[in-house]
């Protein structure tokens, strides 16, 4: 193969990973600290409700994905003042803001079931 074409080609390909590590670094940064903030927190329900709040099959937990972020705040609250009784929930909730129930309960709303 003619040399010149090989650097040509070479370049090109060079070109091409150099193109997509910045869209893959782009890519990275759109995840913001407040949206790692929001995941962080509704991690913290993740090991009763399931992942994103999706309770596994025939699990006692409810599950809480799509459930809508008044009733999630609701319940949250009830369960901090103790308005509603439980087994753990009332326990759980008082570790929380009630700033920080409202963003727990948009993201859970805003996951499909
Ligand atoms: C240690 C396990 C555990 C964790 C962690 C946990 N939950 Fe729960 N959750 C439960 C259980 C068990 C119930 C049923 C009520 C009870 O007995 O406490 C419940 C009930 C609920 C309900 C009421 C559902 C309904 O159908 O009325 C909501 C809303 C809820 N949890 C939200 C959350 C949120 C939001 C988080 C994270 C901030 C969380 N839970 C973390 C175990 C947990």
């Amino acid at each position: 193969m003619n040399p010149i074409h090989t650097t040509t080609r070479l370049l090109g390909s060079a070109a091409v990973l150099c193109l997509s590590s910045l869209a893959w670094q782009a890519q990275a940064q759109t995840v913001t600290a407040n949206e790692l903030n929001v995941r962080s927190l509704a991690a913290t329900c993740a090991n009763c409700h399931g992942t994103d709040g999706r309770a596994v099959t025939n699990s006692t937990v409810p599950s809480i994905a799509g459930m809508p972020a008044a009733y999630i705040t609701e319940q949250m609250k009830a369960f901090k003042s103790g308005a509603r009784p439980a087994t753990v929930m009332h326990q759980l909730a008082k570790g929380y803001t009630d700033e920080q129930i409202v963003t727990i309960a948009n993201y859970f709303a805003a996951v499909k079931r």
